[in-house]
């Protein structure tokens, strides 16, 4: 058993170097093709969460660069607007504005959606960026463990939240959720909370990456008359504020290796821009393309058939309606 963990952790890290890191990128954009970047998406509405910083300050700025109408929703006043002047200078675009809300909050998010209601505006796109790989075991105000917080609650709420507005954009609106290739080191679990064995902020942080795929495969299924996509992401590994701080010695050792900010948010572009026809609701992509959700001999086939109960857990902890 312990051989085997051994075996397939050291397997996937050999794989990940290859292929998440920024020689990785280099290979796979050699079948990139440019017009697919070459949209322009005047009067759309983008919300992008998390946007003040790496992949998601990445991804405001390239839909803003194309036109778009850009809310970043940021948890923190002066850096979110740090973000949003560098934003606003350098894409020459005034239609940006910054939204603050704490993603960790139940309350806040309901706030954020009622505040945002009231605009009553079609979202085009909502890419659930924010994310954090906290190593302790952190209770937030409203008795919630962190990492599980934002990653998952923060990406259900906003997304269950926002869906009357989205619909308003359909067909053309989507939902894309940044998770991440550690995901595929563990199955789905019950335990949301990680509160039945001794903390592991890693393997907390993969399993809520692992929830983000699942409920992105489940809302496709479930809101496939609604005429919004659903797609989840893997940005590979990139060089971000968030690795620096919660994994500083892969940071250090992958020095210079590593994917930048716009290499790892490529992918969130990609989909922001598509014709939906070219793309398969409740998928997962990687480098442009679609991505198996699984891996061989990873043990993780067959746990997504948890997902029910997890909605339903998540929709009792928001309270939200059934
Ligand atoms: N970089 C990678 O190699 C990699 C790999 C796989 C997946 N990802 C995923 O990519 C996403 C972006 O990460 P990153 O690497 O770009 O890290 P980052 O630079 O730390 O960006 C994370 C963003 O999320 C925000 N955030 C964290 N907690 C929040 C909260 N409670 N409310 C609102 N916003 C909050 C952060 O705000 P503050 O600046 O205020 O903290 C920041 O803007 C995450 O979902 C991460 O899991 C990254």
């Amino acid at each position: 058993m312990f051989l085997q963990k051994a075996w397939r952790s050291t397997a996937f890290g050999v794989w990940g170097y290859f292929s998440f890191t920024k020689s990785g990128f280099m290979e796979h954009s050699k079948k990139f093709k440019a017009e697919d970047m070459q949209t322009h998406i005047e009067g759309k509405n983008c919300i992008v969460t998390g946007a003040n910083s790496g992949i998601g300050y990445a991804t405001a700025e390239a839909l803003s660069s194309r036109g778009a109408t850009v809310y970043m929703v940021c948890r923190n006043k002066d850096r979110g607007e740090n973000a949003l002047s560098k934003i606003q200078s350098t894409t020459g675009n005034p239609n940006v504005y910054l939204e603050v809300c704490d993603l960790s909050s139940v309350n806040d998010i309901k706030s954020f959606a009622s505040r945002f209601s009231s605009k009553d505006q079609p979202i085009h796109v909502l890419v659930n960026n924010a994310g954090l790989l906290e190593n302790d075991r952190i209770t937030t105000p409203e008795g919630l463990e962190l990492n599980f917080a934002v990653n998952v609650m923060g990406t259900y709420a906003m997304t269950e939240l926002m869906l009357p507005m989205l619909e308003k954009a359909s067909p053309d609106a989507r939902v894309i959720t940044v998770s991440s290739g550690g995901m595929y080191t563990t199955p789905l679990t019950k335990d949301l909370q990680f509160s039945e064995s001794k903390f592991d902020g890693i393997l907390q942080y993969s399993r809520n990456k692992r929830v983000q795929v699942a409920l992105t495969e489940k809302w496709a299924e479930m809101y496939s008359k609604t005429g919004v996509g659903f797609y989840s992401m893997h940005p590979g590994w990139a060089e971000t504020p968030g690795v620096a701080k919660s994994m500083p010695s892969f940071d250090k050792m992958l020095s210079g290796k590593l994917r930048t900010s716009e290499e790892g948010a490529d992918t969130v572009i990609w989909l922001a821009l598509q014709p939906k026809e070219k793309l398969v609701s409740g998928a997962l992509y990687f480098d442009r393309a679609e991505a198996p959700k699984h891996l061989l001999f990873a043990g993780t086939e067959g746990s997504h058939a948890a997902i029910d109960f997890i909605m339903d857990n998540l929709r009792s902890l928001c309270s939200l309606p059934s």
